[in-house]
């Protein structure tokens, strides 16, 4: 099972980021966990630039998210709303079909950024028929360094249900579109 996880922050310490690349290091063998923290290389989207060819980096971000069974993304609020890169990388996926079936759920580092989570969740359930709004991690990482992130989610405390969460979002991703028992 391939799972693409995409942070929204571009923050060379960030939060969101690290616990991306801590469930990577605690993935099941059966999951494979790649993290992708350079949206900023996108230009920025205009129907104009869809005409071919494609910006390199546009054809590089469109094949991994073709080539994942599943999409994890965890980012942080800024101004109450979704980072620019982020949404930017979204707007590219817009007028193709590469995310309506795709699964996708979302991580959380931070005990704040729910108008941020609200319109994230607006956006996917506009882009995909596959987000999963039921499933969710979130754990209160606000500020803290990657190295304290990544050893806080070894803790088994943490680690069960980051492994749970993983579990049952690759049995979604598994599952026949439109059953989401
Ligand atoms: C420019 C800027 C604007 C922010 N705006 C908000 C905000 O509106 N609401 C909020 O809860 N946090 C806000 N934050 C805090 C970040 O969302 C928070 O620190 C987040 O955990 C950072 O994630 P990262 O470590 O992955 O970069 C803002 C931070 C910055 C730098």
């Amino acid at each position: 099972m391939k799972i693409l996880a995409i942070s929204g922050s571009a923050r060379r310490l960030s939060t969101n980021t690290a616990l991306l690349r801590a469930l990577e290091e605690i993935a099941p063998p059966d999951i494979a966990l790649t993290t992708c923290a350079d949206l900023g290389g996108l230009p920025v989207f205009s129907p104009d630039l869809e005409d071919l060819p494609l910006h390199d980096s546009v054809v590089r971000f469109k094949q991994c998210i073709e080539a994942s069974d599943g999409i994890l993304i965890s980012s942080p609020e800024y101004a109450r709303g979704i980072p620019g890169g982020l949404k930017n990388a979204m707007d590219w996926l817009v007028s193709g079909d590469l995310v309506v079936a795709k699964p996708i759920a979302l991580v959380h580092a931070s005990h704040r950024g729910d108008d941020m989570l609200a319109s994230l969740r607006l956006v996917l359930s506009t882009i995909s028929s596959r987000f999963n709004e039921e499933l969710f991690l979130r754990f209160p990482f606000m500020k803290m360094e990657p190295e304290a992130i990544a050893s806080a989610v070894r803790q088994p405390v943490n680690r069960a249900p980051a492994e749970a969460f993983l579990q049952e979002f690759a049995r979604y991703c598994g599952r026949p579109q439109g059953d989401r028992a």
